[in-house]
Protein backbone atom coordinates (compact mmCIF):
# COMPACT_ATOMS: atom_id res chain seq x y z
CA UNK A 1 0.00 0.00 0.00
CA UNK A 2 1.46 3.43 -0.80
CA UNK A 3 1.10 6.13 1.98
CA UNK A 4 1.93 10.12 1.13
CA UNK A 5 4.81 10.57 2.95
CA UNK A 6 5.44 15.04 4.14
CA UNK A 7 8.40 15.90 5.53
CA UNK A 8 8.52 19.53 7.69
CA UNK A 9 9.40 21.92 7.68
CA UNK A 10 10.62 21.51 4.08
CA UNK A 11 7.54 20.53 3.42
CA UNK A 12 8.40 17.98 1.00
CA UNK A 13 5.99 14.90 -0.07
CA UNK A 14 6.77 11.82 -1.45
CA UNK A 15 5.19 8.52 -1.87
CA UNK A 16 6.40 5.67 -0.13
CA UNK A 17 5.09 1.93 0.70
CA UNK A 18 3.64 1.20 4.38
CA UNK A 19 6.85 -0.61 6.10
CA UNK A 20 9.84 1.20 4.46
CA UNK A 21 12.75 2.75 6.13
CA UNK A 22 11.96 5.91 7.11
CA UNK A 23 15.88 7.09 6.15
CA UNK A 24 14.96 5.82 2.77
CA UNK A 25 12.16 7.56 2.34
CA UNK A 26 13.93 11.14 3.18
CA UNK A 27 16.60 10.20 1.11
CA UNK A 28 14.55 9.97 -1.38
CA UNK A 29 12.41 13.43 -0.81
CA UNK A 30 15.71 14.61 -0.78
CA UNK A 31 15.57 15.21 3.40
CA UNK A 32 18.60 15.00 5.43
CA UNK A 33 17.75 13.22 8.60
CA UNK A 34 20.85 14.07 11.39
CA UNK A 35 21.67 10.08 12.58
CA UNK A 36 24.40 8.79 14.98
CA UNK A 37 24.28 5.05 16.24
CA UNK A 38 21.76 4.24 13.85
CA UNK A 39 20.63 1.46 16.29
CA UNK A 40 17.97 3.31 17.92
CA UNK A 41 19.74 4.62 21.22
CA UNK A 42 21.32 7.66 20.43
CA UNK A 43 17.96 9.46 19.50
CA UNK A 44 19.76 12.01 16.68
CA UNK A 45 17.21 10.58 14.24
CA UNK A 46 13.81 11.13 15.82
CA UNK A 47 11.10 12.92 14.45
CA UNK A 48 7.85 13.72 15.03
CA UNK A 49 4.65 12.03 13.48
CA UNK A 50 1.92 15.20 13.40
CA UNK A 51 -0.92 12.70 12.89
CA UNK A 52 -0.44 10.18 16.25
CA UNK A 53 1.85 12.74 18.45
CA UNK A 54 4.58 10.50 18.56
CA UNK A 55 8.02 10.58 18.16
CA UNK A 56 10.12 8.10 16.35
CA UNK A 57 13.96 7.16 15.83
CA UNK A 58 13.78 7.45 11.60
CA UNK A 59 16.84 4.85 11.88
CA UNK A 60 14.83 2.15 13.26
CA UNK A 61 11.12 2.60 12.23
CA UNK A 62 9.33 2.25 8.82
CA UNK A 63 6.36 4.31 7.35
CA UNK A 64 3.29 3.19 9.78
CA UNK A 65 1.16 1.29 8.88
CA UNK A 66 -3.13 2.43 8.59
CA UNK A 67 -2.37 6.52 8.38
CA UNK A 68 -3.56 7.78 4.63
CA UNK A 69 -0.83 10.58 4.86
CA UNK A 70 1.90 10.65 7.33
CA UNK A 71 3.77 14.20 8.49
CA UNK A 72 7.11 13.88 9.92
CA UNK A 73 8.07 17.13 12.04
CA UNK A 74 12.66 17.26 11.78
CA UNK A 75 12.01 19.91 14.48
CA UNK A 76 10.53 17.63 17.28
CA UNK A 77 12.00 19.61 19.98
CA UNK A 78 8.67 20.83 21.58
CA UNK A 79 9.71 23.96 23.37
CA UNK A 80 11.08 25.71 20.30
S1 LIG B 1 20.64 7.17 14.71
FE1 LIG B 1 20.74 6.81 16.85
S2 LIG B 1 18.67 6.44 17.37
FE2 LIG B 1 18.63 6.64 15.21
Amino acid sequence: MSVEVCFLPDNVTVQAEVGEPLLTVAERAGVTIPTGCLMGSCHACEVDVVETDQSICTCISGVPPNLPRVTLNLYSDPTW
